[in-house]
Order: C-alpha cells, then sequence, then structure tokens
C-alpha cells in the first residue's frame, strides 16, 4: 500500500503559524532575489569559460539558452506545485502528496545531493577565488589547506605539495550556518545586498566589455566539430549545455521557502519562473561579451575566465572588484543552498521520516537551529576533503534526478487530484512535463560512469536508513496525523 500525505493537511500544515513554526517574512522580491542568490554563481564565473573553450566556442551562449529551456520545462512544473503546496520541501513534498512515501523518501534524500553538496562544491570554488584574492595583496594561505588530500600542486621550485584540507572553504560554510541560525529574514537581508553587487558587476561587466568586443573572436560562431563527440559542432553545443547546467541550479530553492513565503501562491511562480528568466537573460548577454572579448582558446585552463576577459578591456583595474563581486556571488548561492537544505530536513523530521531533532526550532530565532549545525559539520566534510570535480558532478546527477521527479508528480497529480485549485498551471500539460523529463534524463545520461555509481551508493545508504528509521518511524503510515477534518494533532503540529 503506498502512503501518501493528504493534501488538505498539507495545506494546513501550511497554513499554521506560531512558535515552533517558521516565519512568514520573505516577499515575492525577496524569493526572485533568493533565486538569482542560489543561480548566479561558480556555473557563470567558472564554467562559461570551461565550456566555451572545450566545447561551444562563442557559441556557449547557444549552450545557455538550451540549458535554459530544459530547467524552464523543469521549472514550470515545480511552479505548478509550489503554489499548490507552499510548504517547506520542495520536491520532497510534492512526492509525499503524490506518489507516496517511498517516493518521497527517495527524492528527499537525494536532493541532499543538491543542495548539501552543493553548497561544498561552491564553497570549495569561494576558497579559490579567495586564494586568488589574497594573493593580489601578498597575503598566501598555504597550498596544504587549500585542497582537499585527493589534489596536488607543483610549486614554482619544483616541489609537489599535497593537499591536507581545504581550510577556507570550511570557514565560509561554518559562518553561513552561523548566519542561517540568526534568521531567516537576517539572511534574507544580507543575501539581496550580496545579490545587488553580484548583479550588479554582472552588468558592468557587460556595460563596459561591449564596446570592446573584436568581432574577430566570435567568427566562426560555432566552430568545426574536431571529430569527437562534444567537442565542438553542434554536438558541442549540447555537451556544453550539460556543462553550464550547474549554472542554472538553485532556481528551485525558491520552492524550498515556500513555508516562509508571505503570499506563497503568487510568490512561488513569480520566484522560480522570474528568477530563472532574469538569470537566462544575463548568462547569455555575459558569455557573449566574455567570448568577444578574448578569444575563446583562450579560456582553456584558467580558473578566472572572467579576469582573462577584463584584461583585454582597458579597465583591467576592475579585476579586484570583481573578484570581491565574485566572492559576494558564491556567498549568496551558498547560503540559500544551506537553507534549502536545512528546510527539506526539517520537514521530514516533522513527517517522522528522520529524527525529531532536525524539526526543532529555536525559541528565539525561530529557525531549525539544529539542522543547520548538523548540516555545518556535515557540508564541511565534503568541503575539506572532496575535490570539486566529483562533488560538482553528483550535485548535477541529484538535481536531474529531482526534476524528472517533479515532472512525474506534476502529471500524477493532474490525474488523482483534478479539481484541487492551482493558482499556477502548468501550461501544455502534458507535453511540458514529458518534454523535461526526456532533456533532464539526457543530460543525466552524458555524465560519467563513476557518478552514476556514487549517485547508487547514496541511494542504497538511503534505503537503509529508511527501512531501518523511516519506515518505522513514519508519522503518515502509523497513523498518528489526524486526518483532514479532524481537530489538530498535538503531537505531529508541536
Ligand atoms: N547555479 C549555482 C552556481 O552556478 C549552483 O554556482
Amino acid at each position: 500500500m503506498r502512503f501518501k500525505k493528504p493534501l488538505d493537511l498539507l495545506l494546513r500544515e501550511a497554513a499554521e503559524s506560531g512558535e515552533g513554526t517558521l516565519r512568514r517574512t520573505l516577499s515575492s522580491f525577496n524569493l526572485v532575489t533568493m533565486g538569482i542568490g542560489a543561480i548566479i554563481g561558480a556555473g557563470l564565473f567558472s564554467l562559461t569559460g570551461l565550456a566555451a573553450a572545450n566545447n561551444a566556442g562563442p557559441a556557449v551562449t547557444i549552450s545557455f539558452v538550451i540549458g535554459a529551456i530544459g530547467c524552464a520545462f523543469a521549472g514550470l512544473c515545480y511552479a505548478e506545485f509550489a503554489s499548490m503546496i507552499p510548504i517547506a520541501g520542495s520536491a520532497y513534498t510534492y512526492s509525499y502528496a503524490t506518489m507516496g512515501e517511498f517516493m518521497a523518501w527517495i527524492i528527499g534524500w537525494d536532493l541532499v545531493l543538491e543542495y548539501a553538496l552543493g553548497a561544498a562544491t561552491v564553497s570549495i570554488s569561494w576558497s579559490q577565488y579567495l586564494v586568488k584574492f589574497l594573493h593580489l595583496y601578498g597575503i598566501t594561505i598555504p597550498p596544504e589547506f587549500t585542497m582537499s588530500p585527493w589534489e596536488t600542486v607543483t610549486l614554482a621550485d619544483g616541489n609537489i605539495v599535497h593537499g591536507y584540507f581545504n581550510l577556507p572553504a570550511v570557514f565560509i560554510i561554518v559562518c553561513l550556518s552561523l548566519l542561517l541560525i540568526r534568521g531567516s529574514k537576517e539572511s534574507a537581508f544580507v543575501n539581496n545586498l550580496l545579490v545587488v553587487l553580484k548583479v550588479a558587476v554582472v552588468l558592468v561587466f557587460i556595460g563596459v566589455g561591449w564596446s570592446y568586443i573584436n568581432p574577430a573572436n566570435h567568427v566562426p560562431y560555432i566552430p568545426e566539430n574536431t571529430g569527437e563527440f562534444g567537442h565542438f559542432g553542434w554536438s558541442g553545443v549540447l555537451r556544453g549545455a550539460g556543462v553550464v547546467f550547474f549554472a542554472f541550479i538553485g532556481f528551485d530553492a525558491v520552492s524550498t521557502a515556500a513555508q516562509e513565503a508571505k503570499d506563497p501562491k503568487r510568490g512561488m511562480p513569480i520566484g522560480i519562473i522570474g528568477s530563472l528568466l532574469a538569470c537566462t537573460v544575463l548568462y547569455v548577454l555575459f558569455s557573449h561579451v566574455m567570448t568577444g572579448l578574448a578569444n575563446y582558446t583562450e579560456f582553456k585552463d584558467s580558473a578566472a575566465p572572467v579576469a582573462v576577459a577584463i584584461a583585454k578591456t582597458p579597465y583591467a583595474w576592475l579585476q579586484k572588484a570583481i573578484i570581491v563581486a565574485i566572492l559576494a556571488g558564491y556567498t549568496s548561492v551558498i547560503l540559500v543552498m544551506l537553507m534549502g537544505q536545512s528546510r527539506i530536513f526539517y520537514t521530514m523530521s516533522k513527517d517522522g521520516l528522520i529524527p525529531k531533532v532536525f524539526s526543532n526550532v529555536h525559541r528565539k530565532f525561530q529557525t531549525p537551529y539544529k539542522s543547520n549545525l548538523f548540516f555545518a559539520g556535515f557540508v564541511s566534510l565534503f568541503a575539506a576533503f572532496v575535490p570539486v570535480h566529483v562533488v560538482g558532478e553528483m550535485v548535477s546527477i541529484g538535481t536531474l534526478f529531482a526534476f524528472v521527479l517533479v515532472c512525474v508528480g506534476v502529471m500524477v497529480m493532474r490525474k488523482s487530484d483534478p479539481n484541487t485549485p492551482r493558482p499556477f498551471r502548468t501550461p501544455w500539460v502534458p507535453f511540458v512535463p514529458i518534454a523535461g523529463i526526456l532533456i533532464c534524463i539526457l543530460m543525466m545520461v552524458s555524465l560519467p560512469l563513476d557518478t552514476w555509481l556514487r549517485l547508487a551508493i547514496w541511494m542504497i545508504l538511503g534505503l537503509i536508513i529508511y527501512f531501518v528509521y523511516g519506515k518505522k518511524h513514519s508519522l503518515i503510515r502509523h497513523g498518528v496525523v489526524n486526518l483532514p477534518k479532524d481537530p489538530p494533532n498535538p503531537q505531529y503540529t508541536e
């Protein structure tokens, strides 16, 4: 038998307020900035150069458009769910209502890959840029403390140094976790500042760089394929889309804050689609300018392609400001990812699938502080000891899997609950969800085999925990939760 969480119950939970619950403080504007906060980051500032140099050339702009179309299909499905079930937990919650507890567990467990490991990935890139920035001022952090033990660096004197752990990455994770404990409103305020700074620099880069574009750099726009799939030509543009997909991850983070939105039915679609649209426009313009300033071949092996491009203008002094803005940009991505993660575990814990400690809300700050502390430790472990490409690919596969399940969920829900009010309806169902599923599966297939193996190991671990703990403690399964129309059950609502 499948145990589903009744929709009425979900909506009643969403309407709950008071002590022991999350506070509704986020406006639609906050939600769009939260989305942009989660979206613009390592994908734009690091991967654009790599995708241009290795796969697509100047046509990386087209890769961005393809990536955006895939995300838009999934985003439209997210928006229907998020406006219909405006409660913390995102895709986990939607699956619980549509496909039952087991699928909900799978997706909740899978989302750890997107959010917790997403935060870890970006914190590692953050650390690389910090090292670069401090270097400009003559400060050097010993390289052993800026890499995982699996990485090495060759010094100028020829000595090879092995990493111990990535200290700056751990530092930023711990600081931001403490900020999150302080409160969502405070975090949203800091996030707004960071987003303004980050978008300002993207706009300055586009505005300043536009007049220095060398049209010769854009010819040919799609370099000829080298004979190998994914190396230029149209197959390169497609592979490029798979690479820059990482740059779009995060728009769905908006849906994890549904329970803290002032007007979730309006705010959720605006937050999700609005931030996705805004970022796509910025990405296309940004990458057009970047590949126009420098030839795409110059971005090969560059950890800071933006600096390479800006050096082609008379404004090379902007480099320092740009690195600061990139650091700020990464900071907001990490903040939203950490927040999304704690909110998903909050909801899973409220349902009894994981221990209650994850839904303990701080009396004063009204944030799930124990969950924040736990993930400060968990994410730090990955940030400190795992190379960036390993965590990065796990983030992509986990996110794509979540997108597939959300697209499936929309179709299931249209059949099972056709009459439930949908403040936002995904257009052209089933075309949009099916197209979303196909594009996401295509991108998953393009990921390497070892990433699939890691996904399998993570999922098996999740299944063990579910059967040993989650299934036994599930409140819905054991009827602890009162069905709709009954008076609220104090055991469940606290
Ligand atoms: N989209 C986020 C980034 O590019 C994860 O950093």
